[in-house]
């Protein structure tokens, strides 16, 4: 397909590493130089163009530009109505895409995570489930949701990332005092904990972990005392409103 990425951010060049030999023509715009300089030399059907010729030359364009700058980014561009708009921007609904892009198509709104760029990552994405399969699909698994508060609850949610990885740096940072090799356990704790997630629902997995007295249901046990799940309830609740 004919692909562009109007805005070469952190989570654009991860999409478009992530798109790497597929057999896609990949248009991205030139701001964020060192980026789209890197992707252009690091991936060859990938190059660096102006915004209107990315819009010109694209049959689906992503945008990943910050909600707030995107009307003043995007206002002297000339979309066409057989295109599909795909949006990164957490803060701005399909109908405010729509807005930002008629005559286009807005087709979705979807919230890749970094780890897209090698593959195997998990998109949250509200809208033509069929074209980001098309697009996605192969590499990476989408969860379509229903509705735009299906997604600001997903959104809300997926914030339980940074705290799980701070738990991890956290026990890597224990265990790195106390072995030879810091980095290799801080690998080891990052393998088991994606894992065994990975093929075990949550539930299971702490039963699984609940042996009497051992040292899973001990600390476990031992952090809820402490009102880890209060915390995380209320930390969820307070993103919820905003
Ligand atoms: N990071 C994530 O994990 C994540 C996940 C899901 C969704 N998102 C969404 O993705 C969007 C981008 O986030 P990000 O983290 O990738 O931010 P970012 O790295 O700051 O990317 C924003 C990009 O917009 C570019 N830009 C600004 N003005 C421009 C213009 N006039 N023309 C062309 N490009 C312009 C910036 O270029 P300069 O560097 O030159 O200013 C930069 O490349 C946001 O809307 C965010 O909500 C991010």
């Amino acid at each position: 397909m004919r692909l562009g990425f109007i805005g070469t951010g952190v989570i654009a060049s991860a999409v478009v590493r992530g798109l790497a030999g597929q057999g896609h023509e990949i248009r991205v715009s030139a701001r964020s130089k060192a980026r789209s300089s890197q992707l252009e030399a690091e991936i060859p059907e990938v190059q660096v163009t102006g915004l209107q010729e990315i819009l010109d030359q694209s049959e689906v364009v992503f945008l990943g530009v910050m909600a707030e700058a995107a009307e003043a980014i995007l206002t002297d561009l000339h979309f066409r109505l057989d295109q599909k708009v795909v949006s990164f921007m957490a803060g701005a609904s399909l109908d405010r895409v729509s807005t930002l892009v008629a005559p286009a198509k807005a087709a979705a709104v979807m919230m890749p995570f970094p780890g897209i760029a090698q593959g195997g990552s998990a998109i949250m994405a509200l809208g033509d489930e069929a074209l980001l399969n098309q697009i996605f699909g192969t590499r990476n698994t989408v969860f379509t949701l229903e509705t735009a508060a299906e997604l600001e609850a997903y959104l809300c949610a997926q914030a339980v990332l940074s705290p799980v990885a701070r738990l991890t740096a956290d026990a890597a940072e224990w265990l790195g005092k106390r072995v030879a090799d810091p980095a290799k356990g801080e690998a080891f704790l990052r393998l088991l904990i994606s894992s065994n997630l990975a093929v075990s629902n949550s539930d299971d997995l702490i039963e699984a972990l609940n042996t009497p007295g051992g040292f899973n249901q001990r600390l476990r046990l031992y952090m809820e005392k402490a009102g880890i799940g209060e915390d995380l309830a209320r930390g969820l609740d307070r993103l919820e409103e905003g």
